[in-house]
């Protein structure tokens, strides 16, 4: 068993997810953990280039999609992930798998075996300790990811697209309620701090 947990976070677009990451460290840190901040797509040299690819690379189709987000999570578990926690590091990641079945999945259709079966053939049982998940209406986040400027291809798709997303979040919370905490993200960042520092001490911090 690992001394270190994997944290990851999810949300629609402009959910405050950046934020909070950095929030999470700090509390992280002044609690004497050794932490690692990553995210996907990304997280290693390789993947970087996937994700430029993924959100600036025009036309692409739901399966490619996946393929892609699937491509980096692999290399990203291999040289980043599995030897942070094999050395009792805590992880905190900017996003995971559950984004794959909200965006692909319930996002662009691409049905949710095809995404299984990449899970566990990628991922070889490895699973989030605890997932803080962001939510709040699309029509709010995407407003603020409008404000930060040029949108990317994914915050481009619209509101249809969108609510499909958070409705496949809030679906994946409900399945898994153990992993998976939602956080209110349309409160005053203070609340949502004060929640998310209740969620890491319950399942985390001893
Ligand atoms: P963000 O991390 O800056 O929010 O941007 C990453 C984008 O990539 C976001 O729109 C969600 C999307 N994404 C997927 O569609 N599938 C995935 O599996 C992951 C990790 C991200």
């Amino acid at each position: 068993m690992n001394k270190g947990c994997f944290i990851t976070l999810e949300g629609g677009e402009g959910m405050g997810k950046t934020t909070n990451l950095v929030f999470i460290r700090d509390f992280l840190v002044s609690l004497g953990k050794r932490v690692i901040v990553t995210r996907e797509p990304g997280g290693t040299p390789l993947g970087e280039r996937i994700r430029d690819l993924f959100l600036t690379g025009g036309e692409i189709a739901p399966e490619t999609e996946l393929l892609l987000v699937f491509a980096a999570r692999a290399q990203h578990l291999r040289d980043v992930i599995e030897p942070a926690l094999a050395s009792d590091a805590w992880v905190v990641c900017d996003r995971f798998t559950d984004a794959s079945y909200a965006y692909q999945g319930g996002g662009r259709h691409v049905d949710s075996e095809f995404i299984l079966n990449l899970e566990k053939m990628v991922q070889k049982g490895r699973k989030p300790d605890l997932t803080l998940l962001f939510d709040a209406p699309p029509e709010i986040g995407i407003a603020r990811a409008k404000n930060r400027g040029v949108s990317d291809r994914m915050e481009a798709e619209s509101l249809a697209f969108h609510s499909r997303v958070r409705n496949t979040y809030l679906l994946l919370a409900g399945l898994f309620p153990d992993r998976i905490r939602l956080v209110d993200a349309s409160l005053p960042l203070e609340n949502v701090q004060k929640a998310i520092t209740t969620h890491l001490k319950s399942l985390c911090v001893p």
